[in-house]
């Protein structure tokens, strides 16, 4: 009997090897453990044996008994698994690509620079650690004068400043190269506000700048009538009004009308009809000579605007706030 039990043993342990599938498994344990199983008779008939040989026997036959058990739950694991890997639906929806897109301050920014390129702008960087004479100076806001309040900034220690404005950009260029001169500056500036709905610490602005013999401002008012027909369409009204700005003369201030009520007032410009957007005018002929360059013989104009004001009247945003928060759910829907 204890040849016949080692016999099946070791038929049995050759097969397991040869279990590729849960089918052979389920066949293997139908062949050794089935009602008629292998196994099965041979217990069945152990009563047959005298004491002795039984029990010897017997122990054996239990031992394999739970030796196959152990082996069929053990490759049944291992197959589901292998199962479950390879398992492809066909049929699922493919998964969706998650594209990202520019930031709206940024897609305002290049469709900005996009038109003044193509009006023939070039493009200058200035730095945004400024000192005091880019910064003020040199744009004829001199030290204690009350205009410095306008373009308050951030200090650093050693008497270095982080630039208010981007107009410091303006001198650069014009200490470096000669007239004509069509530049314009983009970046980032910084004032002492407080943070709320429609101020920010940090925020973006581009510069532009025009020297030349005979600029007028008959010049800078149609660059920046039809910066806006480009920009916001040619049904929009624009409006200059007089202002003061220490590095211009005459200085002006553009507002374009509300996108929706072109100008008669609604709610979504609060009644004002009209929405402030840039500062401008002819350079003031202190800050050319601050530059060498001679105000006899040549003019210019300059203009600056805010990046941020522009993307909210755009995208009627209400709160600056919303651009830096960098929440997915109000990016994604610009
Ligand atoms: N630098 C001004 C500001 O930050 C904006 C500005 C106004 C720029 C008039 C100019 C200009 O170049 O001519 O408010």
């Amino acid at each position: 009997m204890i040849e016949k039990l080692e016999k099946i043993i070791n038929q049995a342990k050759k097969e397991a090897e040869l279990i590729k599938n849960l089918i052979d498994l389920e066949n293997f344990r139908i062949k050794y453990l089935g009602r008629k199983g292998e196994l099965t008779i041979f217990l069945k008939n152990l009563k047959n044996l005298p004491l002795e040989e039984r029990k010897i026997v017997g122990k054996k036959a239990n031992e394999f008994k739970e030796y196959l058990e152990r082996i069929i739950e053990e490759k049944k694991q291992i197959l589901k698994e292998e199962k479950k890997e390879i398992f492809f639906d066909y049929t699922l929806p493919g998964r969706k690509f998650w594209l990202g897109h520019k930031h709206p301050l940024t897609q305002v920014m290049e469709e900005c620079l996009d038109i003044l390129i193509r009006m023939g702008f070039k493009e200058e960087q200035g730095p945004e650690i400024e000192d005091e004479w880019h910064n003020f100076t040199a744009l004829n806001i001199p030290s204690l004068h009350p205009a410095r309040d306008m373009f308050s900034t951030f200090y650093l220690p050693d008497g270095r400043l982080l630039r208010s404005h981007t107009s410091p950009v303006q001198i650069r260029v014009m200490e470096r190269e000669k007239p004509p001169i069509r530049i314009v500056a983009p970046g980032r500036v910084f004032r002492p506000d407080d943070f709320d709905a429609s101020h920010s610490p940090v925020f973006h602005q581009i510069e532009g700048l025009y020297v030349d013999t005979d600029v007028t401002f008959l010049d800078l008012k149609a660059t920046i009538e039809e910066f806006c027909r480009l920009l916001f369409g040619k049904k929009v009204i624009i409006k200059f009004t007089p202002s003061y700005f220490p590095f211009t003369e005459p200085s002006a201030e553009v507002a374009i009308s509300c996108l929706k009520c072109l100008g008669k007032g609604c709610e979504r410009c609060r009644n004002k009809g009209f929405l402030e957007i840039l500062g401008c005018g002819l350079v003031h002929p202190q800050v050319l000579k601050n530059v060498n360059i001679d105000p006899e013989i040549y003019s210019g104009f300059a203009f600056g605007l805010g990046v941020e004001r522009l993307a909210m009247i755009k995208f009627q945003i209400d709160d600056i706030r919303l651009f830096y928060q960098n929440d997915i759910r109000f990016l994604s829907q610009f």
